[in-house]
């Protein structure tokens, strides 16, 4: 698909496939795209060119009803949490059972008991989110987004802004809810630690082009390479090798310092300015 915000081309010519019950993590530098993927992936945004397969249907083919029925089987957990403040932790879980569903609130009372108790917040169902630390309101959206036993669950940046254990645990529900539940999990993150703890796969985003899908092995392979070796990779693999490694120098900068000032200065590259 393509995808574009008035002039610019957020989403080049993008493809890529997910497969049932894996996670795949999705990564690149900031403004790269990842949002504005996740939020094509929900139908919250329609693709200028290309199409969404998801269950067997095309997300661009259907209306309200019909993509409703489809939003019913993902969960989302966004970077916020997103949580109704004036609610507490448990009506918030319970939303989308009272929205979508038409059990008896016995059993959606258990319901809202059963994902609490998966995320560890039970004890603190009766609170309201202002009373929770960041960790906490990341797992108590994540107990609303697992609300309706999705299929697919969607997670924007799980773990930014936590502390490194609270993150490590948040990678751990992650993976807890693939292999315990089966769910298939797309993850957006730039956070290098919980991309290789949780990832199968992983996908390189670089200003709404796909680098590379591969293997999480494979990324290792690559972060790992030494630099004598790394002359021999391809600028791709080059630029996506200081990424992972968080290195300050390499391609992935210097295109921005060059380029991207000289056209800010002079309008067009043809000023390029060259640092020695
Ligand atoms: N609704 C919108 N209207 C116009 N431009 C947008 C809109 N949403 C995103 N963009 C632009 O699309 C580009 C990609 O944005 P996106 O939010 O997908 O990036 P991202 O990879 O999620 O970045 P970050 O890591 O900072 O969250 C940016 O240049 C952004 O300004
Ligand atoms: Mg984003």
């Amino acid at each position: 698909m393509t995808k574009r915000f008035g002039d610019q081309v957020v989403l080049h010519d993008f493809d890529l496939e997910i497969y049932p019950g894996e996670t795949m993590v999705i990564m690149g530098g900031s403004g790269s795209g990842k949002s504005t993927t996740l939020r094509l992936m929900i139908g919250s945004l329609i693709p200028d060119e290309g199409e969404i397969w998801i269950f067997g249907q095309n997300l661009c083919d259907l209306d309200e009803g019909g993509m409703n029925e489809v939003r019913k089987k993902f969960g989302i957990l966004f970077q916020s949490g997103a949580l109704f403040n004036s609610m507490t932790v448990a009506e918030n879980v319970a939303l989308p059972l009272m929205e979508h569903t038409d059990l008896d609130p016995e059993i959606i009372d258990i319901q809202v008991k059963i994902k609490l108790e998966l995320v560890g917040l039970r004890e603190h169902a009766e609170k309201l989110p202002g009373m929770l630390s960041g960790g906490m309101k990341k797992r108590a959206g994540l107990a609303r987004a697992l609300a309706l036993d999705p299929r697919v669950l969607f997670y924007d940046e799980p773990s930014a802004g936590l502390d490194p254990v609270t993150s490590a645990q948040i990678d751990q529900l992650i993976i807890a809810m693939s292999k315990h539940l089966g769910v298939t999990s797309i993850v957006v993150t730039h956070e290098m630690d919980s991309a290789f703890a949780i990832a199968d796969r992983m996908a390189m985003l670089d200003k709404g082009r796909i680098l590379k899908v591969e293997t999480r092995a494979w990324y290792e392979r690559l972060r790992d390479l030494p630099r004598d070796h790394a002359e021999t990779l391809t600028t791709d693999e080059q630029l996506i090798r200081q990424f992972l490694r968080g290195e300050a120098e390499g391609p992935f900068t210097n295109r921005e310092s060059g380029q991207g000032l000289a056209t800010a200065l002079f309008g067009s590259d043809s000023g390029r300015i060259r640092v020695q």
